[in-house]
């Protein structure tokens, strides 16, 4: 039997109602903040993630699935959103307006080769947004506030916002240089990773999981003593945001990030429940001015965040959050003998055309049977078609809930049935 490739997953019918809920509040909360759906493509051209994500990262050197079209193309599936969301905004030059700040979200599949864990797979799902035009700690507050009141719709309470600065350009190389100079007499006993990190990027070393209680990064030197007068009023700018929408937030100076696109504020909201499994972080994100240019576009700046959907359903899981159940069907044919299907499939159709939910029996089933398929399908009523009602253009229907079964004629059937479920719902809702 073939399964499905290592590191990917289905979501099973039985499953889909939670993903369709977690999707419903992620778009009615992106629409009261005025942010609109982008959909681009599932692969982009290799070098958009190498420039984008940063050639240093974990991503790029270990986790692309990178791949030759038949045309000899370099393609790969994209291992997360903003680079591909950025590319589009530059492509169509939706910054042409001056002033414009563009507001985006998506949701979709992503791609990591990484090694599997709960809460970590090879084929995930990411919610994110993007907000590109404008360089104002307002703004970055707002991507935070959206996504904290995201989880607030879901139920989630155990969960907690990590927030830090990086600073600008020249905050940041300043405080690189300070970190490569404390760090180079540790070098040896580092791990493999750090050691090679050291060079190329050594902020990563600060949330490195396997030299987190190394001496060299508790005595490590921290960022704020080399954030420049402008970055500082930034971060300050943000928290006092934060503060006066009552968003609770812990500075956590070794937050770093993993994407190279990073500068001034980055955070990342991870989940306290206990059992929740190694891959706390829920979802992250953060400022990145200067990305648009690095992919040809104009110095814009941007920031955003995302979230790992397949994450945030365990969350709700391990909350014990109760999903609302998808009512599948509102009702049920049931036919007494193989003279009436036909007749059945014409009362399909008027009920379908008239947005009732229903469905009926393919298996020949006998009566009892079909009843029973009612029950397990949650038919709120079933209508029963005989041989003599069909003949004077009636059918039977019957409450599943209180059992009563009247006699009506079918032209009466689209009215009374939209009455009863209208009834139905406001009292279950
Ligand atoms: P990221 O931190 O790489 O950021 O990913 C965001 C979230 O995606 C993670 O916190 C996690 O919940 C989820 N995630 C990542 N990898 C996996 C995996 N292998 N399996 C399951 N879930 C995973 C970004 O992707 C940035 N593009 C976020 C951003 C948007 N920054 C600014 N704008």
């Amino acid at each position: 039997m073939i399964q499905s490739a290592k590191g990917t997953y289905d979501i099973l019918p039985s499953d889909i109602s939670k993903w369709h809920y977690l999707e419903a509040i992620i778009r009615e909360v992106c629409e009261l903040y005025n942010y609109q759906e982008i959909r681009t493509p599932i692969f982009e051209s290799t070098g958009l993630f190498e420039r984008g994500v940063g050639e240093s990262t974990d991503i790029v050197t270990k986790e692309m699935y990178t791949f030759l079209d038949k045309g000899n193309r370099s393609i790969t599936l994209r291992p997360e959103g903003t680079a591909g969301v950025v590319r589009s905004y530059v492509e169509h030059k939706m910054y042409a307006e001056a002033n414009q700040l563009t507001k985006l979200y998506y949701i979709g599949p992503m791609f990591r080769y990484e090694r599997m864990q709960k809460g970590r797979s090879r084929q995930f799902y990411q919610f994110g947004v993007e907000a590109l035009g404008a360089n104002n700690p307002m703004l970055d507050a707002e991507v935070i506030a959206l996504s904290v009141n995201i989880f607030k719709r879901l139920g989630l309470k155990e969960v907690k916002v990590l927030i830090n600065t990086l600073g600008d350009t020249e905050s940041r190389l300043n405080y690189r240089k300070a970190l490569i100079n404390h760090l180079k007499p540790f070098q040896d006993s580092l791990c493999t990773d750090c050691k090679k990190r050291l060079e190329i990027n050594p902020l990563r070393v600060l949330d490195c999981k396997v030299d987190k209680n190394h001496q060299a990064i508790k005595t490590a030197p921290e960022m704020k003593a080399y954030l420049n007068a402008e970055s500082q009023q930034f971060f300050d700018n943000v928290l006092k945001c934060l503060d006066d929408s009552g968003i609770e937030y812990v500075l956590d100076n070794n937050l770093v990030r993993g994407l190279d696109y990073y500068n001034h504020t980055v955070y990342e909201i991870i989940s306290n429940v206990e059992g929740f499994g190694a891959q706390t972080a829920l979802g992250g994100g953060g400022r990145y001015n200067g990305l648009v240019q690095v992919i040809g576009g104009p110095d814009i700046p941007g920031v955003g965040f995302a979230f790992g959907m397949d994450r945030l359903i365990l969350a709700l899981e391990a909350e014990n959050i109760t999903i609302p159940e998808s009512d599948n069907v509102d009702v049920y044919l049931v036919t007494m003998s193989d003279k009436t299907n036909q007749f059945a499939m014409k009362i399909l159709d008027i009920l379908r055309k008239n947005q009732i939910k229903c469905d009926k029996d393919y298996f020949d089933r006998k009566v009892k049977a079909q009843f029973k398929q009612a029950d397990k399908v949650k038919a709120k009523y079933v209508i029963i078609i005989g041989e003599e009602e069909m003949k004077q253009n009636k059918v039977s229907i019957k409450n599943m809930k209180n059992e009563v079964q009247e006699t009506i004629e079918v032209k009466e059937l689209v009215k009374e049935l939209t009455e009863r479920l209208e009834v139905y719902y406001e009292s279950n809702s």
